[in-house]
């Protein structure tokens, strides 16, 4: 299959990115700053907060002041995480341009992150989904642990795609499908792509891996080549996953583009901007970039 001549990159280090990041909650006044900074790169989709309980993810827990303190750049869609109607209300009370909900391939995976089973989560997301739509809010779905689950190992990719089909038959325009602890390969990839393109439309499917392995740029140029165009990454690879020994991030955006640049593939996102970017928040994190682009370019 021939690559695509554009796609979209979803940016997820405002969210995935800092959701887990150990020590102190980041003050809200830099998480702002790091999105207003994503919007001045030329991304056109980035989830900006999650509105889940504090208690799960005390790192989110400023959602609104995040939401309503960014400046809205013209062109750009600010989403969030609402995996209940609390968070969905909260949500559109500070202004998300589009909601998300997560659910996952795993049952054990499932209940660890909302506490609850996939047909509950399912039964959950419905009220969710329906409100969302009616205030004109558009819904994504995320289904996590498609590659493999901490818990459970091994996923049958027939299991992810079923997931993924009820919650487009629910009324998600996109599902997301996340290597959450970054297990999978090419192959892999491939064959669970595959299934779910049996379900789901492979428009309609967006690929959100984790760099656990050194494995997501591979896994993402297998995908690509069976005809996704939406990915979804993390400035500076930020991120890590609480239930993944060693887990890093998704994988670095700076990284994803490099290589789409290189194909051709065209994204509307400025390299050095966002390199800029990452090199920004690691500094204000302590930390070091986890893009190899942004080392080789010398912004780490
Ligand atoms: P629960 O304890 O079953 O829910 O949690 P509950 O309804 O019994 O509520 C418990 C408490 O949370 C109550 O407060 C609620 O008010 C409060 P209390 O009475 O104890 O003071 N609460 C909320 N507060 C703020 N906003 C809300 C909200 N809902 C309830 N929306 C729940 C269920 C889903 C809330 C919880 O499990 C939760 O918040 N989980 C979040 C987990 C999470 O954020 N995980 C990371 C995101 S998913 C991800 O990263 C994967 C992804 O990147 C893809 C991939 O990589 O695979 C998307
Ligand atoms: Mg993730």
């Amino acid at each position: 299959m021939a690559f695509p001549k554009h796609l979209r990159l979803f940016e997820m280090g405002a969210r995935d990115g800092l959701q887990n990041e150990p020590g102190p909650v980041i003050d809200t006044a830099i998480k702002i700053e790091l999105i207003n900074r994503l919007s001045e790169t030329g991304l056109t989709h980035i989830e900006a907060a999650s509105f889940v309980s504090p208690k799960w993810v005390p790192q989110m827990g400023d959602a609104s002041a995040v939401m309503t303190g960014i400046k809205r750049k013209p062109g750009v869609t600010y989403s969030a995480l609402t995996p209940n109607l609390k968070g969905l209300e909260e949500a559109i009370a500070a202004g998300a341009d589009e909601v998300a909900v997560f659910g996952a391939a795993s049952e054990a995976f499932t209940q660890k992150n909302i506490n609850c089973s996939i047909s509950e989560s399912l039964e959950r997301f419905a009220p969710v989904i329906e409100l969302a739509q009616a205030s004109n809010i558009r819904v994504r779905g995320y289904v996590s642990t498609v590659m493999g689950c901490p818990y459970e190992g091994e996923i049958d990719p027939a299991q992810v795609a079923a997931v993924s089909r009820e919650l487009l038959d629910m009324g998600c325009y996109e599902i997301s499908l996340g290597d959450t602890i970054g297990v999978g390969t090419p192959m892999k990839a491939k064959r669970m792509l595959e299934a779910v393109s049996k379900q789901v439309p492979v428009e309609k499917l967006a690929a959100h891996f984790h760099d656990t392995y050194g494995q997501a740029l591979a896994n993402l140029y297998a995908v690509v080549e069976e005809g996704i165009t939406v990915i979804d990454a993390s400035v500076a690879g930020l991120g890590g996953c609480p239930y993944a020994k060693g887990a890093s991030g998704n994988v670095a955006t700076e990284d994803v583009l490099y290589m789409l640049n290189g194909l051709g593939i065209e994204t509307g996102v400025d390299l050095n901007k966002l390199a800029q970017t990452g090199h920004w928040i690691t500094q204000q994190l302590g930390r070091t970039s986890g893009s190899k682009v942004a080392l080789a370019i010398g912004c780490q």
